[in-house]
């Protein structure tokens, strides 16, 4: 009844006023960036975060005709903990450096939030919203309000900056408060735009079609499947390439909060496939796509074709702690996204599908000089990388000549505080099992029952080979540490809070046998953010920005 009640209210408006209704609490800017400041010393260099306040989910990412890409992300501008959600903005060319820009999507009213969605180019006029161009933006979202949940839509006509409410929302509801996070794709074959959005607590993702975004008819329900965990989330289907295979596939994965096999957040994925109704995964496996505890809810890029990788960001953060970090009140500003990812899908030893996932190229933010290059067998090399300004590195060690049988030895990387002794440290076991560990146990700026010491995963070796090889490559920035085992055949996200900043690193290994051969490689990264600041460390964001 209220939300009968309110939807007869915003059409009466819509059709008095020539703007849909749009709340902005008097604190919240509209119309510019909001400014931030990036130097505090558990803010990530070459990773998003918001200017200040409190961020989750990745967004309605596409990128244009022009090859910028768009970030849109739940934020909250007053605070730095959940609440008072609206959709934040930033644009990119390369992936790495963010403009700031201003908020794109403001709730309707004073009870409600914009949640989670999608948002697609709609180059064919589908929806009517753009007489005069091919580049119009469709943001499909959820509405919440302490009684509904809704799917709603709002459209830009200046590629995505500025976007207006539709008149006609919402324009999906299941007379439900848990029918969330709408994922929009264009379908070829069938000349559709096709919806994946969660029945959170049903534990279904529902699979809607449209010719027009506006009506949408139900066309399938993928149930029960996988990890469970208490609630489906941000569900996100995408056409994907499979090595080695001419035809791409489709792969849906699905976020599950709380509940996770290490508790509170994660995503799990299906590759399978996909005829505009039906999704078909190829087996009935739950596969994990992140062996740490902080990556969640993440998206895929609309607008990158099913033949090229798919492109990924996702929150770095678990909802067991996001709104507890260090960096709120030390700083102002809590979680960042994930590194860009290049996916797909990979016919990997014993499991089958894989989901590859590698950072993008970092050749935006890498300074190319190795700081140290050094091959060696049983052996260690050290490093301070103090001189680093933006305290982030890219690393690789990859080790070679592996025996077949009697396999032994370990390798290790150790990042340090030379002033407070804290340490990040991971390592591989060769054997008896093959398996990598990463342990933050020792890094002591928070600690919570839930912020989970270490983790590990195994890494079976292929064994029709006639000598085995391993790798691992990854990026440390200030308070993320995320790592790509084997070409990102398994990766791993993982925040930590030191109380002094990580700027030693160590790279050791023992008892391998004796061919064995450990390469490693260790580069600077540069602050992707200093570029845009002020003489006062001050980032403005988009200060050419038109008023709409
Ligand atoms: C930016 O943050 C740093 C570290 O938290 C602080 O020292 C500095 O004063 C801040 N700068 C401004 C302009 O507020
Ligand atoms: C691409 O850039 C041109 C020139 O700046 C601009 O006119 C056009 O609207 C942009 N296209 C998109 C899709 O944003
Ligand atoms: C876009 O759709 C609107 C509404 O259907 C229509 O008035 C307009 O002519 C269309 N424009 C184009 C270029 O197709
Ligand atoms: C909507 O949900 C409410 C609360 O669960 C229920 O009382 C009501 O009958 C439902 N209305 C419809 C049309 O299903
Ligand atoms: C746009 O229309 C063309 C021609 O009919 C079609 O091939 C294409 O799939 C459509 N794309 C979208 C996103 O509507
Ligand atoms: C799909 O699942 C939802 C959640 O359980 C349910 O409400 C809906 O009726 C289902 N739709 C169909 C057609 O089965
Ligand atoms: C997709 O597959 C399902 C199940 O096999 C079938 O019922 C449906 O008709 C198919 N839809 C299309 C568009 O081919
Ligand atoms: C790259 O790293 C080298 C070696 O540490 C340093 O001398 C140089 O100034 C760095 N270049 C840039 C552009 O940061
Ligand atoms: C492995 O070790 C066992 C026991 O020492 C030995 O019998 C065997 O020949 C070794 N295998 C290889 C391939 O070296
Ligand atoms: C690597 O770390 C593990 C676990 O702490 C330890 O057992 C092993 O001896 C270390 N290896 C080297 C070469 O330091
Ligand atoms: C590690 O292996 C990758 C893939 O073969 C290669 O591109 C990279 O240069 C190697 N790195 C080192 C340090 O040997
Ligand atoms: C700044 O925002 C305007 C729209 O408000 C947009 O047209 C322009 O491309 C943006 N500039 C940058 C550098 O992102």
């Amino acid at each position: 009844m209220v939300s009968l009640l309110f939807i007869a209210c915003a059409a009466l408006i819509a059709s008095t006023y020539a703007q849909t209704p749009k709340y902005v609490e008097p604190s919240v800017p509209t119309g510019v960036p909001i400014s931030g400041n990036y130097s505090g010393a558990l803010r990530p260099q070459v990773h998003f975060s918001p200017p200040k306040d409190f961020m989750n989910d990745p967004n309605g990412m596409f990128v244009d005709a022009n090859g910028t890409y768009h970030l849109y992300y739940q934020y909250n501008p007053t605070g730095v903990v959940a609440g008072n959600q609206h959709w934040g903005h930033a644009t990119s060319k390369d992936l790495y450096h963010w403009v700031n820009q201003q908020i794109a999507i403001f709730p309707p009213d004073a009870h409600s939030n914009i949640y989670s969605g999608s948002a697609v180019v709609d180059v064919n006029n589908t929806s009517g919203f753009f007489p005069h161009q091919d580049n119009g933006v469709v943001a499909v979202y959820t509405i919440n309000t302490p009684t509904s949940q809704t799917q709603a839509l709002s459209y830009s006509i200046d590629g995505g900056y500025t976007f207006q409410p539709y008149s006609g929302n919402p324009v999906l509801s299941d007379n439900s408060s848990q029918f969330r996070d709408p994922k929009v794709i264009w379908h070829a074959p069938t000349q559709q735009w096709v919806m994946v959005v969660a029945y959170a607590q049903a534990l279904t993702v529902g699979f809607f079609t449209s010719d027009n975004l506006k009506d949408w008819q139900h066309v399938y329900n993928f149930s029960h499947y996988g990890l469970l965990g208490d609630q489906y989330e941000c569900p996100n289907l995408v056409e994907i390439r499979m090595e080695g295979q001419k035809e791409p596939m489709y792969l849906l994965a699905v976020s599950i909060n709380p509940g996770a096999p290490l508790g509170g957040s994660i995503t799990q994925y299906f590759p399978g496939s996909f005829n505009g109704s039906v999704f078909t995964p190829v087996d009935g496996a739950a596969r994990i796509g992140d062996f740490g505890k902080d990556n969640y809810a993440g998206q895929f890029f609309y607008g990158i074709p099913g033949d090229q990788d798919q492109i990924s960001i996702a929150w770095t953060s678990n909802w067991q702690y996001s709104q507890v970090v260090p960096t709120g009140p030390s700083e102002g500003w809590r979680s960042s996204m994930s590194l860009p990812r290049v996916n797909y899908l990979k016919n990997v030893s014993r499991v089958g599908y894989d989901l590859v996932s590698a950072p993008s190229s970092l050749a935006p933010v890498i300074n190319t000089t190795a700081l140290v290059r050094k091959t060696m067998g049983n052996g260690s090399v050290s490093l301070d990388y103090s001189s680093v300004t933006s305290g982030a590195l890219y690393f690789q060690i990859n080790i070679t000549n592996i025996p077949v049988a009697n396999i032994t030895g370990t390798a290790n990387f150790t990042f340090s505080s030379s002033r407070s002794g804290e340490s990040l440290k991971a390592g591989y076991f060769l054997a008896p099992d093959s398996a990598f560990f990463i342990d933050r146990g020792n890094v002591r700026g928070f600690d919570n029952p839930f912020f989970t010491d270490k983790f590990s995963t195994s890494c079976p070796y292929n064994s029709s080979a006639s000598s085995l090889t391993w790798s691992v490559e990854g990026v440390i920035d200030r308070s993320i540490l995320e790592v790509f085992i084997n070409g990102g055949e398994s990766s791993a996200t993982v925040t930590f809070f030191p109380e002094q900043e990580l700027d030693t690193l160590k790279i050791s290994s023992g008892d391998l046998n004796p061919a064995v051969t450990v390469n490693a490689v260790v580069y600077g990264l540069n602050s992707a953010w200093a570029r845009f600041e002020d003489a006062h460390g001050t980032v403005a964001g988009n200060v050419t920005s038109q008023k709409d």
